[in-house]
């Protein structure tokens, strides 16, 4: 789809459909009062969030169809229900022959206006139909956001929205692919692809690079899979960063599949398991918008990619691991693997020097319990990289909580037969999850977003397509690009 920053008004507007937002107290509009009088007459429309009307053939204006969408009170109309809005106005039409839609930006419309508009567009426009040839989705062709002032800085934060977007929508299409498609030396491929289109440095770990290191626990997932193991490193490194001892790092979970090892899963929904890598896509992605839009800060991504099988070399309930860390790991549940790729990520990113850790991970059922759908569930060693995080992801419209790691939760990780246990019994499971990861976070700024509730929808929204959502994207670059 083609992206456009224009200037114009509601009647002079070119296109299938030109959509305006209206309000549940709101003015109408000047050349179609008696239209909108009686939609809300009627009750057919009131403003709420997500109503839709299409008015076609409107007098007066150049448009085939006026759309009329609810944005609900307008005091709460915020650059995150725009996102949303814009993206349910484009799922609605492209399945009606819309090819051209065109969208008023509210006068006087702040550039955080402009960037959410076109993401929720991009957003919005993508099906996951790589597989599917007799798709029945129509694709938009043409978004234009029209303004009535163009000024460097709304063309700057509409670029910013077409590249975040885009970035996310590539992780989502990574992480749409099925397990028997995307392999660990597959991802590490479309990751290599990706740096060498935008001039970034990527180098593959392979597993015998990884035992030569040390490596012990990230290859006792492995060893159970046919498919080799990979450890990706992505490297971005700006011109004139700001603080030049700071170096950020991305880690993101990347098993390809996750069949629970010897500790199988239940069969039901497995199939969703082709998603446990949705963390080390959005690192990924989160490169990629990086990599155009340049913070002042040094990242590097670390994906360590896997499958999670259960062949004869499968590792067994109660095998000890010996990590990079030089920690020994008493392995009580195969199917608590994220943690034990994750750790050995971890303590590479910091002996490669990384001075501040970020992971995202689809770490644990017990966060969905807790959380549900809604929030990722944000954890952490230090309360300033926290702060950035969290301001991150409020500006990006990602919702995220803030969890407990008291010391009091320590405990649960007790091994008698090695340093840690993988497992910390049934309840609170996301936090002795994140417990885990800290004992090798140690005292390096570290924060952990668990997104297992988050990384993909099991139904449709109005303002997305059923799937992976790219989660933790925006936030990740957001984080890079507000370094300062
Ligand atoms: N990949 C799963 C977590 C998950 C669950 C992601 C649901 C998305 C949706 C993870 O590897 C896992 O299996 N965790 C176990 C940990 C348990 C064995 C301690 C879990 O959450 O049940
Ligand atoms: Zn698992
Ligand atoms: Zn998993």
């Amino acid at each position: 789809m083609e992206a456009k920053l224009i200037v114009g008004t509601l009647e002079q507007v070119e296109a299938d459909a030109v959509a305006v937002v209206l309000f549940e107290e709101g003015e109408g509009i000047p050349g179609v009062k008696s239209w909108l009088d009686e939609l809300r007459a009627s009750g057919e429309f009131t403003g709420k969030p997500g109503e839709m009307s299409v008015l076609h053939q409107p007098q007066g204006f150049k448009a085939k169809r006026l759309v009329v969408v609810g944005g609900g009170k307008a005091d709460k109309f915020d650059t995150s229900a725009l996102r949303k809005a814009v993206g349910t106005v484009v799922r609605a039409l492209k399945q009606k022959g819309v090819k051209k839609l065109a969208w008023m930006l509210a006068g006087g419309s702040a550039a955080a206006s402009a960037e959410a508009a076109v993401e929720g567009a991009i957003l919005g426009n993508y099906e996951p139909d790589m597989h599917k040839p007799s798709t029945e989705a129509k694709p938009l062709e043409v978004f234009d956001l029209v303004a009535a002032a163009k000024s460097p800085e709304l063309e700057q934060a509409f670029q910013r929205g077409v590249i975040l977007a885009e970035s996310q929508n590539f992780t989502r299409d990574l992480a749409n692919e099925p397990a028997n498609k995307l392999t660990p030396q597959v991802l590490a491929e479309r990751a290599a692809a990706m740096a060498h289109e935008y001039r970034l440095d990527c180098e593959v770990l392979d597993q015998d690079r990884m035992r030569q290191l040390g490596m012990g626990s990230l290859l006792g997932v492995a060893q159970g899979s046919d498919a080799a193991p990979a450890l990706i490193v992505i490297r971005y490194q700006p011109a004139n960063p700001t603080k030049p001892g700071d170096h950020l790092a991305l880690i993101g979970k990347g098993v390809t599949f996750d069949s629970g090892g010897i500790s199988i899963k239940p069969a039901e929904h497995m199939d969703q398991m082709k998603y446990d890598m949705c963390g080390g896509a959005a690192v990924i992605g989160a490169m990629r918008a990086i990599a155009q839009l340049k913070p002042p800060v040094a990242v590097t991504a670390f994906i360590p990619a896997v499958e999670n099988m259960l062949n004869g070399r499968a590792q067994r309930p109660g095998d000890i691991v010996k990590s990079l860390s030089g920690k020994t790991i008493e392995v009580l549940n195969t199917d608590a693997e994220g943690r034990l790729i994750l750790n050995d990520a971890i303590t590479y990113a910091k002996k490669l020097g990384c001075t501040h850790l970020v992971d995202a991970a689809t770490l644990t059922g017990a966060i969905v319990v807790a959380l549900g759908h809604v929030n990722t569930g944000v954890f952490t060693n230090n309360d300033a990289l926290l702060g950035r995080v969290m301001n991150a992801a409020k500006s990006e419209g990602e919702k995220m909580w803030h969890m407990p790691l008291d010391e009091d939760y320590k405990e649960l990780l007790k091994s008698t037969f090695a340093d840690l246990a993988n497992i910390g019994g049934r309840w609170g499971g996301a936090i002795s999850a994140a417990w885990f990861l800290k004992e090798f976070a140690e005292d390096t700024p570290w924060v952990h977003l668990d997104i297992a509730g988050t990384a993909y929808l099991d139904d449709a929204k109005p303002f997305m397509a059923k799937g992976p959502t790219g989660v933790a994207v925006r936030t990740f670059a957001n984080l890079a690009l507000s370094w300062a």
